[in-house]
């Protein structure tokens, strides 16, 4: 069976492995699908690794590697040049490594084909300036909401983002401090690592307008809190990143077997609680 592996560090709590076999035995495939876990040093060397000795096929990249990722390969799409970070890399017939960013594209089905939000004509706030939000920033763009702010806490790092984007007419920065001052938006996606370092937005409720959509990227406990402040307060929907996972697995799986799998079983299983 060909091989697949998904890099992070930490990947304990990784859900790739289990998603690509979902999705795998939808067609009678066999595959190979591990975890390996590599400091941000080792990545590079481990990369080679898996895919010259190892003969790996394709991997799916995690934090904190995306940006690594990005770097080391041979050619580049465009979803991935906007970021400036790759999510998947594909061993090519030549050999060379491809970079792919579908965290974007895997956002916009979830929230649009799944959840049925219509993000056209909304008023959309990005937390967050990270690796993450640059994955995102432009697709939400492209689905048309009609305007984009980028708050940041590092202020500089939200005007670098709205700089890359280049659309002065639809995207600004506010200030960290201001949140408290600066209305209400229908789509609110949490891009910060916040939620996984365990700490606290200390997020305005009047942020949250009344037919507000708040989605974390994270899903699990680090979605925790951030989809706790958007119920109380009284956001018309909340939703984890749990669906976006999918979906990006789903892109990925697709560009390495040519084949679309149905994502709503594998969604659904993952959404039962484990014992
Ligand atoms: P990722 O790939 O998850 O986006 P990242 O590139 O390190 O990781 O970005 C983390 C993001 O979360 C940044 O926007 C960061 O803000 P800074 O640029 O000011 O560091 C944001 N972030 C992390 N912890 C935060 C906190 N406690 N409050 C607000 N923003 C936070």
């Amino acid at each position: 069976p060909s091989r697949y592996a998904v890099f992070g560090h930490p990947i304990g709590h990784t859900q790739s492995p289990r998603i690509h076999q979902l999705f795998a035995a939808q067609f009678d495939i066999a595959l190979t699908y591990e975890a390996i876990d590599a400091a941000p040093e080792a990545f590079a060397e481990a990369v080679q690794r898996f895919f010259v000795a190892g003969n790996g096929h394709g991997a799916n990249v995690t934090l904190p590697h995306k940006g690594a990722a990005f770097a080391l390969a041979d050619e580049r799409s465009e979803a991935a040049m906007r970021a400036g970070s790759a999510n998947v890399l594909t061993r090519l017939a030549d050999g060379r490594l491809a970079a792919h960013n579908t965290d974007g594209a895997g956002l916009v089905r979830d929230l649009t084909e799944r959840h049925g939000a219509d993000l056209r004509d909304r008023d959309m706030l990005l937390l967050g300036a990270g690796g993450a939000a640059r994955g995102v920033a432009w697709s939400l763009l492209d689905a048309g909401v009609a305007s984009l702010t980028i708050v940041n806490r590092t202020a500089a790092t939200a005007d670098a983002l709205a700089d890359a984007i280049g659309e002065p007419a639809r995207v600004r920065t506010r200030y960290w401090q201001d949140l408290a001052d600066i209305g209400s938006f229908d789509l609110i996606i949490n891009a910060t690592s916040a939620g996984v370092l365990h700490q606290s937005l200390g997020l305005p409720f009047s942020l949250v307008g009344t037919r507000a959509v708040c989605y974390d990227l994270a899903y699990g406990a680090a979605a925790v809190p951030f989809l706790a402040w958007a119920q109380a307060a009284d956001a018309h929907r909340s939703f984890d990143g749990l669906g976006m996972l999918v979906e990006t697995a789903a892109d990925a799986f697709e560009l390495w077997h040519g084949q679309r799998p149905d994502t709503e079983p594998v969604y659904q299983v993952l959404r039962q609680p484990t014992v």
